[in-house]
């Protein structure tokens, strides 16, 4: 059995940064799982089961990725699923002080590792509520989400 490792996050939705800090994670672990977090205290634009869908489809030519959901500790769903090391992306110095955080209290509670991927550059602005304001505001948003996310997005948001 090879190495696991596990990218949580809300998702709400998956934006074109995430999946290039799941693509590079494939490339470096045997597989790698992505967990999204049903998340109770944030209200979610899409449900999770449509944005496991949406991550779903943005993965299916990455044979060693999956999607899964889950409620609770994260190191506890690292642990049920065979991941030993967590994932994360690392957009600027904003993103660092959470991230410290949650990634010492991790391994204290579940002796469970963190490691950080710097984002690309081209990506270091992206956020998912960024995306969903510009939307909201009828700004194109083409190029910074998946073709079939940005379809739902734009439904979503006519429709609201
Ligand atoms: N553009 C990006 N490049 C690299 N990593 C990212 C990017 N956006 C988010 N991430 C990382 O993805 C993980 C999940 O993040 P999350 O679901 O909170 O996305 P988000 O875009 O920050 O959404 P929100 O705006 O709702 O907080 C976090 O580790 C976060 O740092
Ligand atoms: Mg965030």
């Amino acid at each position: 059995m090879g190495l696991t490792a596990l990218c949580p996050g809300t998702f709400d939705p998956v934006t074109n940064g995430h999946l290039d800090v799941v693509g590079r994670a494939a490339q470096l672990f045997d597989s790698v799982i992505v967990g999204v977090v049903e998340n109770p205290s944030k209200t979610p634009l899409f449900s999770v089961e449509e944005r496991v869908r949406l991550l779903e489809e943005s993965v299916k030519d990455l044979s060693n990725v999956r999607v899964g959901s889950f409620r609770g500790l994260l190191v506890d769903h690292a642990r049920a699923q065979g991941a030993s090391v967590i994932v994360k992306g690392l957009r600027a110095i904003s993103d660092y002080e959470y991230e410290i955080q949650m990634a010492q209290m991790n391994q204290r509670i579940g002796e469970l590792d963190t490691l950080f991927m710097a984002t690309s550059p081209k990506w270091s602005f992206l956020s998912s509520s960024l995306v969903k304001e510009v939307a909201s505001y009828g700004g194109d948003v083409e190029g910074l989400v998946p073709d079939h996310v940005r379809k739902l997005l734009i439904d979503r948001l006519v429709d609201a």
